[in-house]
């Protein structure tokens, strides 16, 4: 078995562990502050964590400002990207009293753990890191050493809070494997600190963008959680479907109006199918203004929740999630130093 399906296999399990014993759980998650969140973010993996706080799992998300530099030359505009990002956290319904949001570069501790770690892995590893290859493939630039090493950096996310479990997608899971293998190897050779923790697939299936390709901004097919309902109907006019008068689910030959009505009914709660035959001969234009509707009114309580959300509030948030961070940072550094016998 491979280890996606070694994984998926234990999903039912692990879950049943979870709400049998939310407490002994803590959960590390995270986002790179690169651009706006998406829908598609949102029902992968946002909706999923306020699901795991709302039953009693203590929380923590990375806003992983380190890795905007693994793969481009500036840090774009970081506080504008920062901030969005919690903004749309917050907005979805994360719980800044029962959830830590912080930054990398706001905990050091959480940083040096990095140097200990990298001694635990090899370089012909991190090169065969199926996730490193894509991002250097489509980086389309030399390798950075960042960008090489970034899984190793994103175990110290996941260990410095001895988090036990990573939400992730399908794309994610060798990095939770890299983590583990640095948990098993530290304790091996320096005595038990860290928990091996487990990636937990998200339920939800992979939203694509409107044009049936990855929901992705730099595709432009994608509906940012910050966009009003005016640009929302904006997008959702502009893709692209086909002349075909009968709008039926056909992802392989009819990805646009497939994705349309992948978006709608994940929005609606009901299946693609469906949406297809309701609609009938009716075609695209009358496929949009269905998909912008719905979009729109799943969104509406989420964005006039974001609305309110001032830049104080966000500031504060942030300084008081990343206090609480570097409390975690600084008590499991101090553990990894007394199990390398750095006492002095
Ligand atoms: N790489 C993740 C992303 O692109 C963000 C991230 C950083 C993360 N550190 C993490 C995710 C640790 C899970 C665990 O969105």
């Amino acid at each position: 078995m491979d280890s996606f399906s070694a994984t998926a296999a234990r999903m039912p399990a692990l879950r049943a562990e979870i709400s049998a014993h939310p407490q002994r759980h803590r959960i590390l998650t995270g986002e790179r502050p690169t651009g706006r969140l998406h829908l598609g973010h949102l029902l992968g993996t946002i909706l999923e964590r306020v699901r795991l706080q709302q039953a009693g799992v203590e929380t923590l998300v990375v806003v992983a400002d380190y890795q905007v530099i693994t793969d481009r030359d500036s840090m774009g505009d970081i506080v504008s990207n920062v901030h969005g990002v919690i903004k749309d956290n917050l907005a979805a319904g994360l719980d800044p009293e029962r959830t830590t949001i912080f930054t990398h570069s706001a905990v050091p501790e959480l940083n040096q753990l990095m140097l200990p770690f990298l001694s635990l892995v090899s370089e012909a590893e991190l090169h065969r890191n199926p996730t490193v290859k894509a991002e250097a493939a489509a980086a389309g630039r030399a390798l950075s050493g960042l960008l090489l090493t970034y899984p190793v950096h994103q175990a110290a996310d996941i260990l410095f809070c001895k988090g036990t479990l990573v939400p992730v997608g399908k794309d994610n899971l060798p990095h939770v494997e890299i983590a583990r293998q640095i948990a098993r190897r530290f304790n091996e050779r320096y005595g038990s600190v860290f928990p091996e923790p487990e990636g937990l697939i998200t339920a939800a299936p992979e939203l694509p963008g409107l044009d049936g390709r990855k929901m992705s901004k730099s595709y432009g097919n994608a509906i940012a959680l910050g966009m009003t309902a005016d640009e929302t109907t904006a997008v959702i006019r502009r893709a692209r479907t086909d002349s075909e008068r009968r709008i039926t689910y056909d992802p392989e030959r009819r990805p646009g109006v497939s994705a349309l009505l992948d978006t709608a009914a994940a929005c609606l709660g009901t299946s693609p199918a469906e949406i297809a035959d309701e609609i009938g001969v009716a075609g695209s234009g009358a496929l949009k203004s269905l998909t912008a509707a719905a979009v729109n009114e799943f969104l509406a309580p989420l964005r006039e929740r974001r609305a309110a959300i001032d830049t104080r509030t966000v500031s504060d948030v942030l300084s008081a999630g990343n206090a609480r961070a570097r409390q975690i940072a600084a008590a499991t550094l101090e553990d990894v130093r007394s199990a390398m016998g750095m006492a002095y």
